[in-house]
């Protein structure tokens, strides 16, 4: 397949507000402050910093950088990279593509909550401070066999209509507008939330003065799940989109905005959430459950609550919908390029997969409650193996790929854009990082959380 006629972004920026419509989703308003509530808060926000500096950014970067030099998908990509012979690293774009459907398989059905939520808030039903109320509420959506399966078939079909209209037109399109009213509409809610009665104090301390007795290594392993699943990386994703970046696109800078930006939006999720928790009474362990009580809660209490109630969850479907198109565009590119099937029939085929593999994930809390594999319903197995398991294997992949096969020269010259950026020190601690700080981390993080050892 030749350069050119491949799809791509159409200018820097772009490729900036894609990339960041890919980081930037449910991962920033419902996973983070869920996982933060059920990990003890400040301790666990302080190892998921770490994580995306140490980790997250440096990964972040060659992985992008590998699918730019070789403009391929995420399996193909390893064949052109890798020297002759080498079929394994190829592995990484096999795994990426079961990690797809996997992430998509949970990320669906929660966007479905979000979706149903829009309805639930323009009508006033969600309207309430009672974290009583506000739990049956949600509990009674979720425990629905019917309407769980049906909102994640209309998440389904609607990214997967957006999707087989093609990358540039599709992707850029929406990610391109709407985040920043989300990100106003985020700072209101702090504002709110922090002048709530009884919040402010215990809710910052709870997310920034750490308990370091809280964390232990099944912590710091959730904590670097979530910094490779904020960034979008360890399966191919950032390297897909990587493939359609354009040659004079400076990777490292782009990387470091998109976590920078990432990262302020999780924290203000984060501020929004926190405070109100604890002025109404909520729990911050409540897991994924938390958002969709104690957002609708904030806004309760305060003026035009339901119509900035329903905008809000609106903008959060718009964000679930960039990270959505980003993931299936993993297993849409591998299958349209190399088993030539075409885009349409690609995205059908993929889209009739995650239905299959998602809808036991979308009955987790009716059908197959009680359907527990290593202890976990399906919904926390996928979650568990894709964002624990599989990204972090990935993204030592990667690291040793780029550290020891690919090499300092390349990633000077990939990285400097063939010497029109400079390449000096701040490549060379990339190298150093993915060479042998990062590999080494994941590993013992994920060995010591899975009670390897
Ligand atoms: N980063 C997105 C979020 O936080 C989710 C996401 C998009 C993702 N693409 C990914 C997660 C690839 C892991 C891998 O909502």
């Amino acid at each position: 397949m030749n350069k050119t006629s491949r799809d791509g972004f159409t200018s820097t920026f772009g490729v900036l507000l894609a990339t960041l419509g890919s980081a930037v989703g449910l991962g920033n308003i419902w996973k983070f402050p869920s996982l933060t509530g059920m990990n003890g808060g400040a301790g666990f926000l302080l190892v998921y910093l770490l994580a995306t500096l140490l980790i997250g950014l440096p990964v972040m970067i060659v992985e992008t950088m590998l699918g730019r030099a070789a403009r391929a998908n995420a399996i193909t990509t390893f064949e052109r990279v890798a020297p002759r012979g080498q079929w394994w690293w190829q592995i990484i774009g096999w795994m990426g593509f079961l990690a797809a459907l996997f992430i998509m398989s949970f990320y669906s059905e929660v966007a479905g909550w979000v979706y149903a939520y829009v309805f639930k808030a323009a009508a006033g039903a969600i309207s309430t401070t009672d974290p009583k109320a506000a739990g049956a509420t949600f509990g009674a959506l979720v425990s629905n066999p019917v309407t769980s399966l049906v909102w994640q078939w209309v998440v389904l079909g609607l990214t997967g209509s957006i999707i087989m209209l093609g990358v540039a037109k599709g992707i850029e399109a929406v990610a391109r507008k709407l985040m920043p009213l989300l990100f106003i509409l985020l700072l209101v809610l702090c504002v709110r939330s922090l002048t709530l009665p009884g919040g402010a104090v215990p809710g910052l301390t709870f997310l920034f003065s750490p308990d370091l007795a809280k964390i232990t290594p099944a912590v710091i392993l959730t904590a670097l799940g979530l910094a490779f699943f904020k960034l979008s990386i360890g399966m191919g994703c950032m390297l897909t989109y990587g493939s359609y970046f354009r040659d004079d696109q400076n990777i490292p800078a782009t990387a470091t905005r998109v976590m920078l930006a990432d990262l302020s939006v999780s924290l203000l999720a984060g501020i929004a959430i926190f405070p109100a928790v604890f002025a109404f009474g909520f729990e911050p362990a409540a897991g994924p459950s938390l958002v969709f009580m104690t957002i609708p809660a904030v806004f309760t209490s305060m003026p035009g609550g339901t119509v900035f109630m329903t905008i809000f969850f609106v903008l959060t479907a718009v964000a679930s919908v960039g990270a959505i198109l980003s993931l299936l565009e993993v297993p849409v590119a591998i299958l349209s390029e190399r088993f030539g099937c075409g885009r349409k029939r690609a995205s059908l085929y993929t889209i009739l997969a995650i239905a299959l593999v998602g809808a036991p994930a979308a009955l987790s809390q009716s059908l197959t409650a009680e359907t527990k594999i290593f202890g976990m319903n399906p919904f926390d197995l996928y979650d568990f193996l894709s964002s624990n398991v599989m990204l972090p294997l990935g993204g030592i992949l990667i690291c040793l790929f780029a550290g020891w096969v690919y090499g300092l020269p390349q990633l000077q010259k990939q990285l400097g854009n063939d010497g029109k950026l400079p390449n000096g020190v701040l490549v060379r601690a990339v190298f150093f990082l993915v060479r042998y700080v990062s590999p080494l981390l994941i590993g013992i993080v994920l060995l010591h959380g899975l009670k390897v050892f």
